[in-house]
C-alpha cells in the first residue's frame, strides 16, 4: 500500500517561529537590563557599552560588534515578523470573528493572541527605525550620547511605544511558548497556566517599571545636559576617548 505523504512545512515554520521568537524574547530580556545600567550611573552605563564594544576582551573598542549584532538581531526578526504574517486575520471577516468569539467566550487566551498580533504589527515599524540606528550609528551610545538621541533626536516617544509593545509582545510570547510546548506543566494543567500567567503579568510590570524609570533617566540627562559643543562623555577611570 502506498504511503500518505505528510506535509511537514508547517510543523517547521511553526518551530522556526517559536525559535526565533525565543531567541528575540531571551535578548529583550537582557537588553532592557543592561540598558538600565544608568539607573545605577553614567560610568555604569558606559562601562557597560565598552563591554559590547569589545573593549575589556581586546583592549580596544570596536563599535563594528554592535552593528554586527544589530544585523544578526534584525534578521531574526525580519525571519520572524515573515513567519508571524501567516497567522494574522487575513480579511475583516476573520478578524470580526476572533474579536467575537473573544467577547463572547471572554477568553482570555484569544485576547492574547490579538494583543500579539496589534503589537507585532507595531514593531515592524518602529522597532526597525530603532535597529536600523543602531547598526548605522554603533558608535553613538553611552551615556551622553544616547540621552541626545532620546532627547534631540526626539526618540523618546519612539521608546515610549517600543517599550510598552516589545515588553508585552516577549512576555506573552514566552508564555504562549511554554503552553505550547508544555514546558513547565505540571500534573494540573489548570494550575501550572494559572501560575505561569501571574508570572507574565508580573514580569511584563517589572520590565515596563524599569524601562519607564530608564527612560525618564535619558531623558533627565538629555534635557540636563548642554551637548551643543559636542562635548561627549569622559571617564575618569578609563582614559580611551570620548562617549
Ligand atoms: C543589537 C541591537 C540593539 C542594540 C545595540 C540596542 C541598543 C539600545 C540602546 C543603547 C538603547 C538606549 C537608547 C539609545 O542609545 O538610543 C536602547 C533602547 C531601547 N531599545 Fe534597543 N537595541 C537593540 C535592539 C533592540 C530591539 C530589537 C528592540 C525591540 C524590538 C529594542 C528595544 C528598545 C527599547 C524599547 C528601548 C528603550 C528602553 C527604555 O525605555 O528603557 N532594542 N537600545
Amino acid at each position: 500500500m502506498k504511503k500518505r505523504e505528510i506535509n511537514k512545512i508547517p510543523a517547521r515554520l511553526d518551530f522556526l517561529q517559536s525559535a526565533t521568537g525565543l531567541i528575540l524574547a531571551l535578548f529583550i530580556v537582557g537588553h532592557i537590563i543592561f540598558e538600565a545600567s544608568i539607573l545605577v550611573s553614567d560610568e555604569m552605563m558606559y562601562r557597560v557599552t565598552l563591554m559590547f564594544e569589545g573593549y575589556y576582551f581586546f583592549g580596544e573598542r570596536y563599535p563594528g560588534i554592535i552593528s554586527f549584532l544589530a544585523a544578526a538581531i534584525g534578521t531574526i526578526f525580519i525571519l520572524h515578523a515573515g513567519l508571524a504574517i501567516r497567522k494574522f486575520p487575513a480579511s475583516y471577516r476573520d478578524y470580526k470573528t476572533i474579536t467575537e468569539h473573544t467577547k463572547r467566550m471572554k477568553h482570555e487566551d484569544s485576547y492574547l493572541w490579538m494583543v500579539q498580533v496589534i503589537t507585532g504589527f507595531m514593531m515592524f515599524f518602529i522597532g526597525s527605525v530603532h535597529l536600523y540606528i543602531m547598526f548605522s550609528q554603533p558608535a553613538n551610545i553611552g551615556p551622553f550620547a544616547s540621552s541626545s538621541r532620546v532627547v534631540d533626536e526626539l526618540m523618546g516617544p519612539l521608546y515610549f511605544m517600543l517599550l510598552i509593545s516589545v515588553v508585552s509582545h516577549a512576555f506573552i510570547g514566552l508564555y504562549r511558548l511554554a503552553l505550547k510546548w508544555g514546558f513547565g506543566e505540571g500534573v494540573d494543567t489548570k494550575k501550572s497556566r494559572a501560575r505561569f500567567k501571574i508570572l507574565m503579568k508580573s514580569m511584563i510590570a517589572l520590565y515596563i517599571i524599569v524601562g519607564l524609570a530608564s527612560l525618564a533617566k535619558y531623558t533627565y540627562i538629555g534635557f540636563h545636559h548642554d551637548f551643543s559643543d559636542g562635548v561627549r562623555y569622559q571617564s575618569k577611570t578609563i582614559v580611551v576617548g570620548e562617549h
